[in-house]
């Protein structure tokens, strides 16, 4: 039997008992940095970046280089991929040489067509629409402080059509959590997203509520996430999206609407003063400092659980399907 190359392009690419398993990899790999080694030889992983990033680049390098690997960082502008040349070609040339493809781009269309054309594991490393490696990290962080996932109500103020909205929708119901999206008209999920957010709530237990309304959202919330207003690729709309979503902060008014033990999540950078206030991000609900570390070990653990779907390693702790 020949065993399917697995990619991880968004949220829903892991069901709920292979996220968690992918969460538990990670807590394993947390505790044992240096004890895994997929990538030994050393193999190399490709990580292109079309937008900028700090977070991305240095937990993917970092967690490469303790699974034994060494990282290509390719800034695409240099590149001949996607504009010299086809994303096609350029999938097939690349998996002849590379373990893994990692990218950060624009379109969720490219990436697909990477990982259609590519015979090894390709991840989204932030797109228009998803930040799915974000997710693990966010939800490995509420795993470790509030001791599990499913139940836990999670609200997400502000820009609810980005990419971090998508995600935590999709990330958070398949792990079984009540997730509240609030923001302005105009500004909410895609119809298709609620959709496929509700299809896989309605298998594991979870829950969607998309609404307008900030204190609707907020409600004895477990967790309260927000992200920056003006996306990567936004910035022309900066000064009307400053106004735009005001009534979306994430400050102490609004985080005194939530439990009073709720965690508060950002994946940064942050603009204080903004999406969330100094108060709060720099206070002892914030937990943005483990969720920004929680990156590496989340992102060597899903490098980790592809390579071993795709019988590409061995992974300690990961059925193989050969
Ligand atoms: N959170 C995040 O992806 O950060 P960077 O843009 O710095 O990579
Ligand atoms: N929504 C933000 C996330 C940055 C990590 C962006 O796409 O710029």
């Amino acid at each position: 039997m020949t065993t399917t190359v697995r990619h991880f392009l968004t949220d829903l690419d892991l069901t709920q008992a292979e996220q968690a398993e992918v969460l538990d990899l990670a807590e394993a790999m947390k505790k044992d940095k240096y004890g895994y080694k997929p990538y030994a030889g050393p193999q190399t992983v490709a990580v292109f970046f079309d937008k900028t990033s700090t977070r991305t680049r240095v937990s993917f390098a970092a967690g490469i280089a303790e699974l034994g690997g060494a990282t290509l960082i390719i800034n695409s502008a240099e590149s001949q991929l996607g504009h010299k040349e086809s994303i096609s070609d350029s999938a097939k040339v690349l998996a002849r040489m590379v373990s893994t493809i990692v990218w950060r781009t624009y379109a969720q269309s490219g990436l697909e067509e990477m990982a259609e054309n590519s015979s090894v594991p390709v991840i989204n490393a932030l797109s228009d629409d998803y930040h799915p490696c974000q997710l693990l990290a966010d939800l490995l962080t509420v795993r470790e402080h509030k001791g599990s996932l499913a139940g836990l109500s999670m609200a997400y103020l502000g820009d609810a059509a980005n990419n971090m909205a998508n995600s935590y929708l999709l990330a958070g119901v398949t792990a079984g959590m009540h997730v509240r999206i609030a923001g302005p008209e105009g500004y909410l999920p895609a119809a298709d997203i609620i959709a496929a957010a509700e299809a896989r709530a309605a298998e594991t237990g979870g829950s969607v509520l998309v609404t307008t309304d900030a204190a609707a959202a907020l409600a004895g919330a477990d967790v309260v996430a927000t992200d920056t207003w003006v996306s990567m690729g936004q910035e022309d709309e900066k000064a009307e999206r400053l106004e735009l979503f005001r009534a979306y902060a994430v400050d102490a008014p609004a985080m005194a609407q939530a439990d009073k033990d709720a965690v508060v999540l950002h994946c940064l950078p942050a603009y204080r003063g903004y999406e969330i206030s100094a108060d709060v991000i720099d206070g002892p609900q914030s937990v943005v400092f483990d969720e920004a570390e929680n990156r590496v070990h989340a992102q060597k653990a899903i490098m980790g659980w592809l390579l071993a779907k795709s019988g590409l390693a061995d992974v300690a702790g990961v059925s193989q399907e050969r």
